[in-house]
């Protein structure tokens, strides 16, 4: 059975786009109503014509339907009061103040966490492709390398000889390519082949600094993270540093699925993380003749999304391009070549965007502004 706190700790993960911080924390979460796993969530918001009200609904119900034992969620959209928002702005701006959010994300920014029950189905390359795919629809998109010691994201993007610089205020500046804002372990190597900064680091740790010591764009309206392969403890570490992060679970066709179903919706449960689909991976392979053969079975990846109770976004097919593409670092997507996988990648980007839209951030700050002044006048008379 749920209780009121981890309703609480799910909801953290959702963010008000235009406030920039997480519903709990700006006073916004009401009555919760918990009738076995039937659970109704009261959302205060700050004017009824708020823009960004389906967002909002949309991921109250995601991160707490994530919930072990919770059936069904609804929302109950109410509005503030004038005492309420002008308590609500305080809290907004003190939290501008403190930097409590100590990450250089932006809270507006989407994160999906690209994960596996295990490696090898294809992690990396639906990262860059999906990363790239994304970008190429005009999002502006940032690919976080967060397989810190099993890096492939620099080889496959063609840019293993570039090294990351300091900037401004000693914060990392993610290298520019192919239209991507990216950050890996492998673009901060010294001679030796040792990312001297992370010598001796944990991973959890590693992701942090990334997170921290990186100057993300403020403008980036999806972040692709290649997690790495493990347990959940990084995905844990994650969510705790960015709660707007989901996850997009990549499997293959052959893949037991009631056994990565399990293990991967124990990693979500435990991190609070909303799993937005999945991704099957070498699903078939055709041949020149267009005669198609299922090398490695079939219906993983459909079993998978059923046991998770998510939609399938899509099956990318073997194509030798991939490889190739990943080798000489000029992936499918983009610039690389076209051909059944970078169809598939595409059909995906589309899917993931529907289902995770991006944060409308001209009218967040459009909104703020009449916020703060409206704040003005209050303390004014
Ligand atoms: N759809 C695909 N078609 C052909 N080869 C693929 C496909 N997806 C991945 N591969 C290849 O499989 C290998 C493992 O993929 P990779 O993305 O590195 O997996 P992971 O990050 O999960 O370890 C790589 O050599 C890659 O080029
Ligand atoms: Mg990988």
């Amino acid at each position: 059975m749920v209780d009121r706190a981890d309703v609480e700790a799910a909801l953290r993960g959702v963010i008000d786009p235009e406030l920039g911080a997480d519903v709990v924390e700006l006073g916004m979460v009401g009555d919760v109503i918990i009738d076995g796993g039937n659970v109704v969530v009261e959302i205060a918001l700050t004017i009824a014509s708020c823009p960004m009200r389906d967002q909002i609904e949309v991921d109250v119900v995601r991160k707490v339907a994530a919930l072990a034992g919770v059936e069904s969620v609804s929302v109950q959209v109410g509005v503030m009061n004038d005492e309420q928002r002008t308590k609500l702005m305080e809290r907004a701006r003190l939290r501008a103040r403190e930097h409590a959010d100590p990450t250089m994300v932006s809270p507006t920014t989407r994160v999906l966490a690209v994960s596996s029950g295990k490696g090898g189905v294809g992690k990396s390359s639906v990262s860059v492709n999906l990363a790239l795919a994304i970008a190429e629809l005009g999002y502006p998109t940032g690919l976080l390398d967060a397989d810190i010691w099993g890096f492939s994201i620099p080889r496959m993007l063609g840019v293993t000889g570039e090294r990351l610089a300091a900037g401004e205020s000693r914060k990392i500046v993610p290298l520019h390519v192919a239209g991507l804002d990216v950050v890996s372990t492998g673009l901060l190597l010294d001679d030796e082949g040792t990312a001297l900064m992370w010598r001796g680091l944990m991973l959890s740790k590693a992701l942090q600094q990334f997170l921290t010591d990186v100057a993300w764009s403020d403008q980036l309206q999806y972040l692709i993270i290649d997690m790495p392969p493990g347990t959940g403890d990084v995905q844990m570490a994650l969510s705790r540093m960015l709660p707007q992060a989901e996850m997009v679970v990549v499997t293959t066709p052959q893949q037991a699925a009631q056994k990565v179903a399990a293990r991967v919706a124990d990693m979500a449960r435990r991190s609070h993380m909303p799993i937005v689909g999945v991704v099957e991976n070498m699903s078939w392979f055709t041949t020149d003749d267009g005669d198609r053969y299922e090398l490695f079975g079939s219906g993983g990846g459909e079993e998978l999304a059923i046991d998770l109770a998510v939609p399938l976004l899509g099956q990318v097919p073997l194509d030798p391009n991939v490889v190739a593409g990943g080798d000489e670092g000029r992936p499918v997507v983009g610039e690389g070549q076209a051909g059944p996988a970078a169809e598939a990648f595409r059909g995906i980007a589309k899917r993931v965007i529907e289902l995770v839209p991006p944060a409308d951030q001209d009218t967040c700050t459009a909104r703020v502004a009449v916020l703060a002044e409206q704040l003005e006048t209050q303390l004014a008379g």
